[in-house]
């Protein structure tokens, strides 16, 4: 069992995250695209951290009534074990703490481990991005979790 703990991202995590962006994707985040998020307001990113050591990501923003995930990486070793879980539900404590109607993100059509990950968190299939992607080109789908209303 992975002794686990979610903080905020600091600078001191920027390395590891751009090694980790680098072995997940085609066109990685490098230091100063994720430097550039400690400054903004906008901006929630959170480490996956078991005794210290990087083992996950995620970005997410809030833009108004909405919240966005950017980004989400969980080291291969690392995978199955819940870790991106954790990080979604952080996505979704933040956007419930903003007072965001609904969390939303785009994927590689063929991302199946992903894809798999936001259905069991209550992520719906709402549209497609034709080609959206680069390296290789490919759609996105927006997968988005609505908010019941609180009155
Ligand atoms: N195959 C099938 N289902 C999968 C899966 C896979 N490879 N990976 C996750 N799931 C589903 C399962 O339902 C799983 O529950 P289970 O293990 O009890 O069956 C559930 O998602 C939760 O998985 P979890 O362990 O919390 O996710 P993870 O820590 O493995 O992280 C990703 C998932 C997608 C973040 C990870 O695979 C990753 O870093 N991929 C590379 C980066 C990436 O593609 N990011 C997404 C960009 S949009």
């Amino acid at each position: 069992m992975i002794n686990l703990f979610i903080s905020r991202m600091e600078r001191e995590h920027i390395p590891e995250i751009v090694e980790l962006e680098k072995l997940c994707f085609s066109t990685p985040w490098t230091y100063e695209n994720l430097e550039e998020e400690l400054d903004n307001k906008t901006a929630y990113f959170f480490v996956a951290l078991e005794d210290e050591k990087l083992i996950g990501y995620i970005g997410v923003s809030v833009v108004a009534d909405s919240c966005f995930i950017n980004n989400i990486a969980v080291y291969p070793e690392y995978r199955r074990k819940g870790v991106g879980t954790a990080l979604i539900k952080m996505a979704m404590l933040t956007a419930d703490a903003m007072g965001t109607d609904f969390i939303s993100l785009e994927v590689r059509e063929s991302n199946y481990p992903a894809i798999a990950l936001y259905r069991s968190m209550g992520f719906e299939e709402m549209g497609m991005r034709r080609d959206f992607y680069r390296r290789p080109r490919e759609n996105a789908l927006i997968m988005t979790k609505i908010f019941a209303k609180k009155d």
